[in-house]
């Protein structure tokens, strides 16, 4: 048993589509989350930059003296995860490993596509990590590099949102038949870009399978918190404004929480 809290880390509100599913399947998890809005995207920036914003990520979630971090970012996990999961004694999960086993199992043709940001698709860690599992699927990604801004910017109801969608994944269609949303933001654009695939197109929610992940190891290390604890206070930070954070992840997770602005600088300094 360990009633620490799970910390999440990711470049803005991305990571909350992974939280939403940890809220689903294990809901007396406490968490900590650590968006930093304030300088998203993370993808087109080069990779020396993600890992330093990263291991300050890492860092500040340290300071919460939480029991296990969760890369919900494909970016960080694609530049810097390895190398966290090396250097800290507390489990480190990415999202990468169980997205990518997710898609080989609901492939029907093994002709799998993986939408991501630039720096995930210039990793070319999908196809590795896909081809390493089953040489015999076809990869194709694509880097998708408007669509994080248009959901840190709450816009993925607008018309703009179908637009760059629907232009960015035109060339997809009919080469794959499933999806891997590689970019822990892309479920919030989820109905357009179904739509715009088509419905025999599987979609696969790369933050979502890996809470199957995190139970598994919460159990391997048994490090579940009490389920006879009924008070958990979840509490998420943001490095850019609060109010904007709030609507989104309000809206994204259907109910009410705690959101503060933290500047890294000031909270490592404290250190
Ligand atoms: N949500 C992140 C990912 O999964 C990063 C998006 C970005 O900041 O570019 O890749």
């Amino acid at each position: 048993m360990d009633n620490r809290p799970i910390g999440f880390l990711d470049s803005g509100v991305g990571g909350l589509t992974v939280v939403k599913e940890l809220m689903r399947q294990l809901p007396h998890e406490e968490i900590v989350y650590i968006g930093d809005s304030a300088r998203a995207p993370y993808g087109p920036r080069p990779a020396d930059q993600i890992r330093e914003y990263t291991w300050e990520l890492v860092n500040f979630l340290l300071t919460k003296n939480v029991k296990m971090i969760v890369f919900a970012c494909n970016t960080a996990t694609a530049v810097a995860w390895e190398e966290v999961k090396a250097a800290l004694d507390i489990p480190v999960i990415g999202v990468i490993l169980p997205g990518s086993s997710a898609a080989i199992k609901a492939t029907r043709h093994k002709k799998i596509g993986v939408i991501a940001t630039p720096m995930t698709v210039t990793s070319d860690i999908y196809r590795k990590k896909v081809e390493s599992l089953d040489p015999s699927v076809r990869v194709t990604s694509l880097a998708c590099p408007r669509f994080v801004p248009l959901v840190e910017s709450n816009e993925t109801g607008s018309s703009l949102a179908k637009k760059v969608v629907y232009e960015t994944l035109t060339p997809l269609k009919g080469r794959v038949d499933t999806l891997v949303l590689g970019c822990t933001h892309y479920p919030l654009l989820r109905p357009i870009i179904q739509n715009v695939m088509g419905p025999d197109v599987k979609l696969i929610d790369s933050g979502a399978e890996t809470v199957r992940d995190i139970s598994v190891l919460l159990n391997y290390f048994e490090i579940n918190r009490s389920r006879e604890l009924n008070h958990k206070q979840d509490v998420f930070y943001t490095t850019a404004g609060v109010a904007s954070f709030q609507t989104i992840a309000e809206n994204w997770l259907h109910q009410s929480i705690s959101v503060e602005h933290v500047s890294l600088k000031e909270a490592l300094s404290d250190e």
